[in-house]
C-alpha cells in the first residue's frame, strides 16, 4: 500500500556511515566483521582489507573472505601487505594456527576482490568524499601505505578509527599493544598523516570481561553470525587454560562501538607520539598530557567505557538477526 512517504528521506535518521575495515583476521576481527554486518542501520561497509597479523597474509585473507561468505555478505575482500613495512612479521598466539582458533569455515565460493587495499581506500574515499570512515584493527600498514602513496587521502576521509595501543600499559610489552607493536613505523606514519584519529585502545578493549550469560545469549541467538561467533567465543574461553593464551579480550569489536555508539565511550584529546623503537616502548603510545611537545592534538582517545551497556548492544545486535 502506498504511504505517500515513498522516496522521502527520512530527516531523523542521520545518514549511514561509508566505512572500510581493515582486518587481520584472527578470532576477534571476526566477532567485529560479524557485528558490523549486523550494524546496516548505521553503516554501509564498502569493502574490506587484509593484512597480516595474528598470521600471515595467506590466512588472515582465507579467514576474512571464507567468513564474508559464510555470512552470505556480498562485501569485496581485498588482499593488502604480507609485511610490516620496515620490520619482518611477528605473529600472535593467540588465535591458534590458522587466525580462527579451532573455528572451521567452508571454504568460500569466490574470489578476492581486483586490486589491493591502497586501491579500495582511493576509490571508497573518492566515492563518499568527505565522509569515509576507516576502522583499521590490525596492524595499520595497509593504513600508512595508502595515505604515503596519496597523501591527499587523509583529508579526503573523515576519520580512522584505530584499534590499538593505550595510555597506560601493554599486552606485548609492558608498553605497547600487538597491533602497533607489529608495525610501529606505520603506526607512526598514520598518527602523523594529519587524518582525524581516534584510537580505541587497550584502556577501554580490556575492561568489558565476557560474562557467561553474554556467551550462553549468543550460543542461544539465531543467525549465521551469532553460530560463527559463538564458536569464536567458545575457543576464546577455552584457550587460556589449553595453551595459556589471552583471556576472552573482544578488542576489535570495542571499536566498532565506538563508531556506532559514541555515546558508550568518554574520549579526550591528546596529541600521542608513536615510538617505533626500544625493548619495551617500540609501538608505545606516549600522550602529550602536559602539552610539552606543543603540539595540536591527533586524536581522540576513548578512556572509558560503559560495560553494561557495551554488552546490552552486543548481545541485542546478535539476538535481533535471523
Ligand atoms: C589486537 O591484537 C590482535 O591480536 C587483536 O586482533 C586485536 O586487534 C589487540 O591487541
Ligand atoms: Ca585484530
Amino acid at each position: 500500500m502506498a504511504t505517500g512517504n515513498e522516496g522521502v528521506h527520512d530527516v531523523t535518521k542521520p545518514p549511514r556511515i561509508p566505512l572500510v575495515m581493515d582486518v587481520d583476521t584472527g578470532t576477534d576481527d571476526a566477532v567485529c566483521i560479524a557485528a558490523a554486518t549486523l550494524c546496516s542501520d548505521a553503516i554501509e561497509l564498502v569493502g574490506i582489507g587484509a593484512v597480516c597479523g595474528n598470521v600471515e597474509i595467506g590466512k588472515t585473507a582465507r579467514n576474512t573472505l571464507d567468513l564474508v561468505d559464510f555470512l552470505g555478505c556480498d562485501i569485496p575482500v581485498h588482499v593488502g601487505a604480507a609485511q610490516p613495512l620496515a620490520r619482518p612479521l611477528c605473529t600472535a598466539v593467540s588465535h591458534g594456527a590458522t587466525g580462527l582458533g579451532d573455528v572451521v569455515l567452508p571454504a568460500a565460493r569466490r574470489n578476492y576482490a581486483q586490486g589491493g587495499v591502497t586501491e579500495l581506500i582511493r576509490r571508497a574515499a573518492e566515492r563518499h568524499r568527505g565522509t569515509l570512515e576507516i576502522l583499521a584493527v590490525g596492524p595499520l600498514t595497509n593504513i600508512a601505505t595508502a595515505l604515503s602513496e596519496h597523501p591527499e587521502l587523509a583529508s579526503m576521509m573523515k576519520r580512522i578509527t584505530i584499534m590499538g595501543g593505550a595510555l597506560r600499559g601493554g599486552n606485548m610489552t609492558l608498553a605497547s599493544e600487538f597491533n602497533l607493536y607489529c608495525d610501529p613505523e606505520a603506526a607512526r606514519l598514520v598518527f602523523e598523516s594529519g587524518c582525524e584519529l581516534t584510537m580505541v585502545g587497550l584502556d577501554v578493549t580490556l575492561k568489558p570481561e565476557l560474562p557467561l550469560s553474554v556467551f550462553d545469549r549468543i550460543r542461544a541467538a539465531p543467525g549465521p553470525q551469532a553460530d560463527v561467533v559463538g564458536r569464536v567465543l567458545d575457543f576464546m574461553m577455552r584457550r587460556k587454560d589449553e595453551f595459556g593464551a589471552d583471556d576472552p579480550n573482544l578488542h576489535d569489536v570495542i571499536a566498532l562501538a565506538a563508531i556506532v555508539r559514541p555515546s558508550l565511550f568518554k574520549f579526550e584529546t591528546y596529541y600521542v607520539h608513536l615510538e617505533t623503537a626500544g625493548e619495551v616502548t617500540r609501538g608505545m603510545t606516549v600522550a602529550d598530557f602536559n602539552n610539552i611537545s606543543k603540539r595540536p592534538p591527533n586524536a581522540r582517545v576513548a578512556v572509558d567505557i560503559d560495560v553494561d551497556g557495551f554488552w546490552n548492544w552486543f548481545v541485542d545486535l546478535f539476538g535481533a538477526a535471523g
